[in-house]
């Protein structure tokens, strides 16, 4: 798997393993245990080696399922990355909540540990002191935060005691706002990297010049939203999907050979 190479010196597999609906949405569903900690583990034979997740997905579920699944591996082999609730961002709940993810998780440690979405009303100070100390003491290795916008990213970057590796937000095709926001630049210019969430969302699988440029490839329209995304710097993507061909599909991805035409093409396509 192609990786890339974090600002503290560890390294994120550029195709991740998204799993928001596994064990339920905002509620937690248990009737197909089995089948969603079988596919996970599937997923990761196959070659996904980050797992994203969250204490908000099934509420908590997902991180059951995640964990159980881990246990015929390496811990050390994967990558696994969680959320910390907005309702979670005050000092003591943010540790509490991480404990909740790990014990869930059934691991000692989180690879990296995200603010979910930022809450106007819990000063930043307060949250970044509840993950320095987790940071501190190893529960997690490393810290990032989702759906920042460059102002918040850079408070971030002063209050975290370590590097803020990452930054998680919406971004595909369709959903141009980090190279509009200059989030994206930003990234790319102060080593944090950018993971892309929902990146086969927004309608992107319906864009013409997706599907012109996957049949010029012999390649399906998802691979083509998902190499685009790769291929820019600083970069990553997390796609779900609850179909072990799928999974298999868009890890096949990285095997797209797309020219600078096509990236041109796809870099003016937008949804409008
Ligand atoms: N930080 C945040 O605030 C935030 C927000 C949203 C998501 N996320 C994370 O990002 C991950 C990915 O985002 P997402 O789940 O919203 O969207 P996504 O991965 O872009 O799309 C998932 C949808 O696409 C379908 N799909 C997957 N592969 C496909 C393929 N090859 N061809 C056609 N359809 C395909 C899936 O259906 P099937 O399952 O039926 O295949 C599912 O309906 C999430 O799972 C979650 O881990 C984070």
């Amino acid at each position: 798997m192609e990786t890339l190479k974090l600002n503290d010196g560890g390294r994120l597999p550029v195709i991740g393993l998204g799993t928001w609906d596994i064990g339920g949405g905002r509620t937690s569903d248990r009737s197909r245990d089995d089948e969603m900690t079988a596919l996970i583990r599937d997923a990761i034979e196959m070659g996904y080696t980050h797992i994203d997740t969250a204490e908000m997905y099934g509420a908590g579920h997902c991180e059951d399922l995640v964990g159980r699944a881990l246990q015929n591996f390496n811990r050390e082999e994967i990558f696994v990355t969680t959320k910390v609730l907005p309702d979670n961002l005050r000092y003591d709940d943010l540790l509490r909540a991480l404990d909740g993810s790990l014990e869930r998780l059934q691991t000692d440690y989180a690879d990296l540990y995200l603010i979910h979405w930022p809450d106007p009303d819990v000063p930043l100070e307060e949250s970044f002191r509840a993950l320095n100390r987790a940071a501190a003491d190893g529960r997690i290795r490393r810290v990032g935060v989702s759906n920042f916008d460059v102002p918040l990213l850079r408070q971030a970057q002063e209050l975290c005691a370590t590097p803020v590796v990452n930054d998680q937000v919406r971004y595909n095709l369709h959903t141009r706002a980090p190279e509009q926001n200059g989030l994206l630049r930003y990234c790319q210019e102060n080593d944090v990297v950018l993971t892309a969430y929902s990146p086969l969302k927004d309608g992107v699988l319906q864009n013409g010049t997706i599907q012109a440029v996957a049949s010029k490839h012999g390649a399906t329209a998802a691979q083509v939203a998902i190499r685009w995304l790769t291929l820019k710097p600083n970069v990553v993507t997390i796609p779900k999907s609850s179909k072990r061909t799928r999974l298999r599909e868009n890890l096949e991805a990285l095997q797209l050979e797309l020219d600078e035409d096509d990236v041109r093409r796809l870099n003016e396509a937008t949804g409008n």
